[in-house]
């Protein structure tokens, strides 16, 4: 396979609006014609170099139904880290191994690297604080379900913006549309600066807040992601944020309208009550189970192998 026949997904960045609502077309068709035999050919590899259920799982199980072989490389506690092997001779071996390598690595950058030192095609799975564009094609195709128009959407979000990998991926792909934000966080984990820049040198509307309920009677989506405790000084603190940034069926009942969908990259901690889970607000598991078409599609689309699958 010759590189320049295949496509990096790195970051959101590199989408123009067009190829995003290429894609989604093609994750439609990949959602309606099941499991085409495509990638019989093919061995994908998963780098793992940090946890994940979802991502690894739904790209090992697309890349099966596809037909392809799976190779999953050591994780962290076996992984060439023991040897104190570097990353890039790592990659540089193991591109050999695989057709297209899906790569999770807790630094930033780490996809774009691996992108430019193997002759394989990348996928990031999620690159430490930066990126999760597989993931912000399962929200897009979830929240293009849900809403007639990207243009006319109010979506909040809510949560650690700081370092939320999917929110940064998510709202660099929004900004392509007339989409209104909400920015919900605590004042020490905002939304980044570069992303503000962006989007007021795009126009998007948006409006930082400090409580849930300032937004959820204005939006048609309500994306809730987790905090992680390594990023606050004590446990007191945050079980109180956690517990400020949650949101229970009551508190929806009370102040949101009821076609509001609630999303969550997953997994979740206490932000969303269990009480949420059976009622229509909930969205979050249809939103998982995307992830099996969403990434069929991306393989597939980096692959330049998109042609068999028709409605
Ligand atoms: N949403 C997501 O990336 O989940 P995992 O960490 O389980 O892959």
């Amino acid at each position: 396979m010759n590189k320049k026949d295949t496509r990096n997904i790195i970051s959101m960045r590199d989408f123009k609006k067009q190829e995003i609502l290429g894609l989604l077309r093609l994750i439609t068709r990949f959602d309606r014609k099941k499991n085409p035999k495509i990638l019989k050919d093919v061995i994908i590899g998963t780098v793992f170099l940090e946890a994940s259920t979802r991502t690894l799982l739904s790209f090992t199980s697309a890349a099966k139904r596809l037909g392809a072989k799976t190779l999953r490389f050591p994780s962290v506690s076996s992984s060439f880290q023991q040897k104190n092997e570097s990353f890039s001779d790592t990659l540089r071996v193991i591109q050999h191994y695989a057709d297209l390598l899906v790569l999770r690595h807790p630094q930033e950058g780490a996809a774009r690297l691996a992108s430019e030192l193997v002759n394989v095609p990348i996928i990031n799975a999620g690159d430490g604080s930066n990126q999760h564009p597989t993931q912000t094609f399962v929200d897009l195709y979830t929240i293009k379900k849900c809403v007639p128009s990207f243009d006319s959407l109010s979506i909040a979000f809510v949560g650690d913006l700081r370092f939320g990998r999917t929110i940064h991926s998510l709202i660099e792909a929004l900004s392509h549309f007339n989409t209104t934000l909400y920015l919900i966080s605590p004042n020490n984990l905002r939304l980044p600066d570069q992303y503000l820049r962006m989007l007021q040198e795009k126009n998007i509307v948006y409006h930082e807040c400090e409580h849930i309920k300032d937004a959820t009677k204005h939006c048609d989506i309500l994306y809730m992601t987790r905090f992680q405790r390594e990023r606050f000084v004590d446990d007191e603190e945050f079980d109180f944020i956690e517990s400020n940034y949650s949101i229970d069926l009551s508190f929806l009942t009370k102040h949101a309208h009821k076609k509001l969908k609630v999303l969550h990259p997953l997994p979740r901690g206490k932000e969303i009550n269990n009480d949420v889970d059976t009622s229509p607000y909930c969205t979050y598991f249809e939103q998982a189970q995307n992830g099996l078409p969403v990434r069929q599609a991306l393989l597939a689309y980096a692959l330049q192998k998109t042609g068999a699958p028709t409605p």
